[in-house]
């Protein structure tokens, strides 16, 4: 699907967006072994977190409920039953990576697959972990899905994380969870840490010490009632267009504000963004605010060591920004943007040139002088939801009427995406 993204004037109003990707995995998949009925409001609208829902069914756990509301009825650690078809986690990297750390403590096989984009994505490095617990598992070329898993008893690891991945690190604990004793992961740096404060909400018992989390094994989960706050990865996209275009103000309610995630919001004000959140609230262990947003000038930066963990998924959207920055924007130490849906590296400068954008690739990031303007432009997602939606940003700055192939691949994190964007920019 084509979409046609005309030059915006002022973005105002105030708007609540799609429940928090992260944290809607979390949820769902810690429901389904958990003791009881845990209700989920404000459930992502994403297709992959509705991956994650339909593997949870397939591993024969009641779900009921629709739209964003749903009811995990689970039957604690020991109740998925095997599937009768082979798992399907479609585009996601978060279902197959931390769904493979509870496939691998069944007592039966299962096989999971993905998308075209998801079969090139790496799965060594949940293989190696879940391989020393005690797990069995093949992947085409030892390192790519499908995988096929052989589940069994798995015993407790001190297991130090390669990659800073909060995927991984939650695949271990999920998979700790059935291990006898203390199983421990230590990181390079410390990642999102939803799945912490959900396992601690359900009643597992977590101990949190700098760069390393321990869980103990076989905890009772308990059924919880729960409200998502909303998407602070697809805020960003609001909040870079409201950043970009002069004479913009939004406000977006209910956005969850986990300090582990909300390093965007501390690099944007260090660059000089106008941003304000008045007051915040914990729901369930996690922050949540409304962010107050309104167009700035912005002096640029440079993102590099644990800063670009902190803020993988927005580096596209702060590349579109970097562009129009005073001193331009930097990247380093972000291979793993190489190995995300898209090559994001790739992508992003690609898409920046299509614009008439200087931008340098380089091994590990990139580098995009600051001061420019951004030409009307054909732009590709690629089939990659955040491109799709950083470019929708770009073409707001832009100086005509820009187009975005393959604009349906936002429906991955947030299917209202295009219409909330033309909402707010038609608001003034
Ligand atoms: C996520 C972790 C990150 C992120 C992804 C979601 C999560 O991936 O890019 O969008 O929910 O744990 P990695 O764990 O591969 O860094």
């Amino acid at each position: 699907m084509q979409k046609r993204v005309s030059a915006a004037g002022p973005l105002r109003g105030s708007l609540s967006l799609p429940g928090d990707k992260s944290i809607s995995h979390r949820y769902a998949l810690i429901a389904s072994i958990a003791e009881g009925a845990t209700r989920i409001r404000n459930y992502s609208t994403g297709a992959d977190c509705h991956s994650t829902l339909c593997c949870v069914r397939a591993l024969r756990i009641p779900v009921e409920g629709s739209g964003t509301e749903f009811v995990i009825h689970g039957r604690g650690l020991d109740g998925l039953r095997a599937p009768e078809a082979d798992l399907d986690a479609g585009n996601s990297g978060s279902t197959i990576r931390m769904l493979s750390g509870i496939l691998a403590a069944q007592p039966f096989t299962s096989r999971i697959f993905g998308d075209e984009s998801l079969s090139h994505r790496p799965m060594q490095r949940i293989i190696q972990p879940l391989e020393q617990m005690g797990a069995h598992i093949r992947a085409r070329e030892g390192r790519f899905p499908p995988l096929e898993i052989q589940g069994g008893p798995l015993h407790a690891i001190e297991y130090a994380l390669p990659v800073a991945s909060a995927q991984v690190k939650t695949c271990v604990l999920l998979a700790g969870l059935y291990a006898e004793g203390e199983t421990a992961v230590t990181g390079p740096v410390d990642s999102r840490d939803h799945t912490e404060v959900a396992l601690r909400e359900f009643g597992a018992e977590i101990e949190v010490a700098s760069h390393r989390v321990a869980i103990q094994g076989r905890p009772r989960l308990e059924a919880l009632d729960l409200e998502v706050p909303s998407d602070l990865s697809s805020a960003a996209f609001f909040v870079a267009a409201a950043l970009l275009v002069p004479g913009s103000h939004l406000a977006i309610q209910g956005v969850g504000i986990n300090p582990t995630r909300a390093a965007l919001l501390d690099f944007l004000r260090g660059m000089g963004a106008r941003l304000r959140i008045p007051e915040l609230e914990s729901r369930h262990g996690e922050l949540v605010g409304t962010i107050e947003v309104e167009a700035s000038e912005l002096a640029g930066g440079t993102i590099a060591g644990p800063l670009t963990a902190a803020l993988i998924d927005e580096i596209p959207v702060l590349a579109v920004l970097g562009a129009a920055s005073q001193n331009g924007l930097t990247v380093h130490d972000a291979s793993e943007l190489r190995i995300k849906e898209t090559d994001r590296i790739r992508t992003v400068v690609e898409n920046l040139r299509r614009a008439g954008v200087a931008a340098e690739e380089l091994p590990d990031g990139m580098a995009i002088p600051g001061r420019q303007k951004f030409r009307a432009a054909q732009f590709d997602s690629f089939g990659d939801h955040r491109i799709a939606m950083a470019f929708a940003v770009a073409a707001q700055a832009a100086d005509g009427e820009s187009t975005i192939e393959g604009a349906e691949a936002a429906s991955i994190s947030f299917p209202e995406f295009w219409d909330t964007l033309e909402r707010v920019a038609a608001a003034h």
